[in-house]
């Protein structure tokens, strides 16, 4: 695209600002710029006119988990079930890495921060211990594939290779990089994070899959035979990851996909619940739940929409193939979003300055046929590290780390 079309293009859709500084730029910079503005998805701008919340849901039931009881119960047959897919090379797990943390306000990768307090324990390494548990156990390893973004590429393999993969085989971990979207200010007007460059930012966790046909990952999948992936957040902690009595209970419940669930403390805590909608999966927020829904009870008393999500799945391969070309919704978030002023100074907000634009895994869930809801016990594998402070924050996932027995 030359510097006419690129104007009358951005003229259409009005966004000339993104232009401002092109004169100051050398012709590196303004190819670059020009490559940006051709690529650009526009239509994503019509999302910030109506709101996607107000969509409106299909006709949605209560849908049950095995329960922690129920696991108790058949442990030893889930438990042999998931290692034995597991010695079979089967299952592979995948680390969604490419967030940019922006709550919890670390400048870099959230896997490199040390949470350790007597010792170094990175993120990353945490995580990395708790799948080694696992594959210690079967015997065999996990092939380990680690979604990153543009924005953290570099800084986190390089961690990776620094720490010799905390142990991990390098042979069993491959990163691929997830695609970008643009940033827009609250009037709508996309943002430039240099004169040359477009504020852009990770797309969200949902075109995780996608992005690994995309950048041909996929291909070790197949030569592998893996049929199972484990996907899981960077920021908690606690999970466990490749669970064999996770993967045991999905092979046994012959369902296509699972999801790890925490009980709710009570009808109004704000987390994203596992039910039915018309039939399928789906996962509704808090909001979105009437009165009646969040406090129904079932035969036994207990909340019948009572479990919430913790980005933790185990998928199949062969339905992640059947619905990867299915479009996912795009949601409109508030994030912080540095940028640069029309006086071409930087700017670090420091609380939600626009909007970015997000694909969410948890819409995948609605696409697959069927999916299990395995409860956990809270306290022992949910310690997610998202604020800076209170809630979900450093503070709050130690003290779970410790009372699970962990040095620090
Ligand atoms: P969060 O929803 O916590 O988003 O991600 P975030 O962008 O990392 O953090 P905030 O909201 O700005 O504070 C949940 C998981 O999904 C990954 C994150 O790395 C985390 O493991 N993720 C999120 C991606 O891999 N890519 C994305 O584009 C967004």
């Amino acid at each position: 695209m030359d510097y006419n079309a690129a104007k009358k293009y951005l003229e259409e859709n009005g966004q000339e600002q993104l232009l401002r500084f092109y004169d100051e730029l050398d012709e590196a910079g303004k190819k670059k710029l020009l490559d940006q503005i051709e690529s650009v998805d526009m239509s994503l701008l019509g999302l910030l006119e109506h709101n996607e919340e107000t969509a409106g849901r299909g006709k949605l039931e209560p849908l049950s988990a095995v329960t922690v009881k129920e696991i108790e119960l058949n442990s030893a047959r889930y438990r042999e079930k998931g290692l034995n897919a597991i010695k079979a090379g089967e299952v592979g797990a995948v680390l969604l890495a490419g967030g940019q943390g922006t709550r919890l306000g670390y400048d870099g990768p959230k896997g490199t921060v040390n949470i350790g307090e007597t010792r170094t324990l990175y993120i990353f390494e945490c995580l990395i211990k708790n799948l080694m548990k696992v594959t210690d156990e079967a015997g065999a390893y996990v092939p380990l594939y680690i979604m990153t973004s543009d924005k953290n590429h570099e800084e986190t393999a390089a961690f990776f290779r620094e720490h010799e993969y905390f142990g991990y085989p390098e042979s069993e971990v491959a990163f691929f990089i997830q695609d970008m979207a643009p940033s827009a200010d609250y009037n709508g007007k996309l943002l430039l994070e240099e004169k040359d460059s477009l504020s852009l930012s990770p797309n969200g966790n949902g075109g995780w899959y996608a992005s690994m046909a995309k950048t041909g990952v996929i291909g070790d999948v197949r030569k592998r035979g893996i049929k199972w992936l484990n996907i899981f957040a960077v920021d908690n902690v606690l999970q466990q990851i490749a669970d064999p009595l996770f993967i045991g209970a999905v092979l046994d419940k012959g369902v296509v996909c699972g999801a790890k669930v925490v009980r709710k403390n009570d009808p109004d805590e704000r987390v994203g619940v596992l039910c039915l909608e018309d039939g399928s999966p789906s996962i509704v927020e808090y909001y979105e739940m009437t009165e009646e829904m969040r406090t129904l009870r079932d035969a036994d008393g207990e909340l019948a929409y009572a479990f919430g999500v913790i980005l933790n799945y185990l998928f199949s391969v062969e339905e992640l193939d059947r619905i990867v070309n299915e479009k996912l919704m795009t949601h409109v978030v508030e994030k912080k979003i540095p940028y640069i002023n029309e006086a071409g100074e930087h700017v670090k907000p420091d609380k939600p300055n626009g909007y970015k634009f997000e694909m969410l895994i948890l819409d995948m869930i609605h696409l697959v046929k069927n999916c299990l809801p395995y409860e956990v016990v809270r306290n022992r594998e949910f310690a997610p590290i998202k604020n800076k402070t209170g809630v979900d924050s450093i503070e709050s996932a130690k003290a779970l780390l410790k009372e699970n027995g962990v040095t620090l």
